[in-house]
């Protein structure tokens, strides 16, 4: 389904009913990554996807693509669909979208996931590094991103016994469009430092880990958990940066477990 946010189309999913939880893509991937996280739980409560600006079958606006915007389009797309606080849930760039979020939408937020991600900016040689992967996307285009990402975002165990998920993977990046793909390293090599949003945080958080995960090891994944009061940590074992891809049972028992703890807690707000 299409809706017009923020003067662009967005393609999203939305099925099951009662608590909304808001699934946040990694890059440079699409709302397709949560298809096992969407079955988990939507016998239980409201599940939402959406293709972030620039992948899948949303719009491809000028780039470079902010976390504030993809965060305004979560927000926009939650006034379309009448929710007014939901479980942000966000993989890797997903979590700078959530974060982003948080900041401009704090009582918007029920309670967060965050999967595989970091509250810190980039630093000098990794937006460096960025941008060059960005020009590459628009020389080369989408295959070869996806050459340089699959040892990266996936554990060695997963990429040499597992060719459904490797498959699956570079399907979905190599669907995306080269300029999306830019416009989304061109704005996550911008983004702002969150960690300041961490100890404000006053709502239920879990911090998933894949412990085979290269680019957000889980060291970070525990510095950023130690900054949030109560949140807990979930690491999922032989998995890479694709935690709820590569083991997707063992993604689901934590997720579902927080969920439903969540919900038994009263809600700021009775629409939801
Ligand atoms: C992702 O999985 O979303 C990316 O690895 C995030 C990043 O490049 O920092």
């Amino acid at each position: 389904m299409k809706a017009e946010i923020n003067g662009i189309k967005i393609n999203y999913s939305d099925e099951g009913t009662g608590m909304a939880v808001i699934f946040i893509h990694a890059f440079p991937l699409d709302q397709t990554m949560w298809d096992e996280q969407v079955a988990a739980l939507r016998d239980r409560c409201r599940a939402i996807t959406l293709d972030l600006r620039g992948f899948g079958e949303s719009d491809v606006p000028e780039g470079p693509c902010l976390m504030e915007e993809m965060a305004a389009d979560v927000r926009g797309l939650m006034s379309a669909l009448s929710v007014e606080r939901a479980v942000l849930a966000g993989l890797s760039m997903g979590g700078y979208v959530s974060l982003a979020f948080y900041r401009k939408y704090p009582d918007a937020v029920r309670a967060l996931v965050l999967a595989d991600t970091r509250a810190t900016a980039d630093p000098i040689e990794g937006r460096e590094r960025r941008m060059k992967s960005a020009e590459r996307a628009e020389r080369e285009g989408a295959s070869s991103i996806a050459d340089d990402m699959v040892p990266i975002l996936l554990a060695p165990s997963t990429v040499e016994t597992r060719p459904r998920i490797v498959r699956r993977m570079r399907d979905m990046v190599e669907a995306n469009s080269p300029r999306g793909i830019a416009a989304a390293q061109r704005g996550m090599a911008v983004r702002p430092d969150s960690t300041d949003l961490l100890a404000k945080i006053d709502f239920p958080v879990l911090v998933i880990a894949g412990s085979e995960d290269g680019i957000t090891p889980v060291r970070e994944a525990e510095s950023m958990g130690d900054q949030i009061h109560g949140s807990r940590l979930r690491v999922i074992e032989g998995a890479g940066h694709l935690s709820n891809m590569e083991r997707a049972d063992d993604f689901n028992r934590a997720l579902v477990e927080f969920i439903e703890e969540v919900a038994k807690q009263p809600s700021r707000d009775r629409a939801l």
